[in-house]
């Protein structure tokens, strides 16, 4: 069983559900869950992967036993930069970094606990840019999640486009052969 918290759009449940892998998708938000049962709403031959959605909060799992999950993916929010809701008290977007960062404490305990031993957890983070510098919150999640407990195995790097910042770095960028924050890294761990 795969478990993807902060489900969103519903990308990576389309994806098991094509794959045959059987998927638990979780989010606090009630549209994002209605995208999520639209998008996986379909019938493909040997696309067979079962797909379950659940409101909840990524911080507290407690309908996942310990050690019961084959692999996590997940896709938190980065802190405050895109705002999924306005009033939902459980949703992460709606933090500052500080406290985000400290919500995300939870976040990777609960993931520890529910990953089976020596199975990996693959989150995609971003970092983001306050008032002139450079805020490399992925890396501080980085270090939460190595604080839980897990190890890290690989550091992927994803290239973003069509961000707020792709336009203004992009001709100096491929001139010069350097990137700025145009990317995601995908951190992948093990337990
Ligand atoms: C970055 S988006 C995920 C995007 C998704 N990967 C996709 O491909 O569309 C973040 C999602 O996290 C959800 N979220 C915020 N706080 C949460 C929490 N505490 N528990 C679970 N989901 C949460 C938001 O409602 C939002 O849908």
């Amino acid at each position: 069983m795969v478990l993807y918290q902060f489900a969103g759009g519903g990308t990576t449940l389309v994806e098991a559900k094509l794959l045959n892998r059987d998927i638990i998708g979780v989010d606090v938000n009630d549209i994002a869950l209605e995208r999520c049962r639209e998008k996986t709403d379909f019938d493909i031959e040997n696309a067979k992967g079962k797909v379950y959605i659940k409101k909840g909060d990524a911080r507290n799992l407690d309908f996942a036993p310990n050690e019961s999950i084959d692999l996590i993916c997940t896709h938190p929010p980065y802190a405050d930069i895109i705002k999924y809701s306005e009033d939902i008290p459980e949703d992460l977007s709606l933090l500052k970094v500080k406290d985000f960062l400290e919500e995300m404490k939870k976040v990777a305990s609960e993931s520890y606990r529910v990953l089976k031993k020596d199975k990996f957890c693959a989150v995609l983070m971003g970092d983001t840019r306050q008032k002139g510098h450079m805020i490399p919150m992925s890396f501080e999640v980085m270090r939460i999640f190595e604080d839980a407990g897990f190890k890290l195995k690989e550091l992927i790097i994803k290239e973003q486009h069509n961000c707020k910042a792709t336009g203004y770095w992009k001709t100096n960028s491929v001139k010069y052969n350097f990137l700025l924050i145009a990317h995601e890294y995908l951190f992948v761990f093990r337990k």
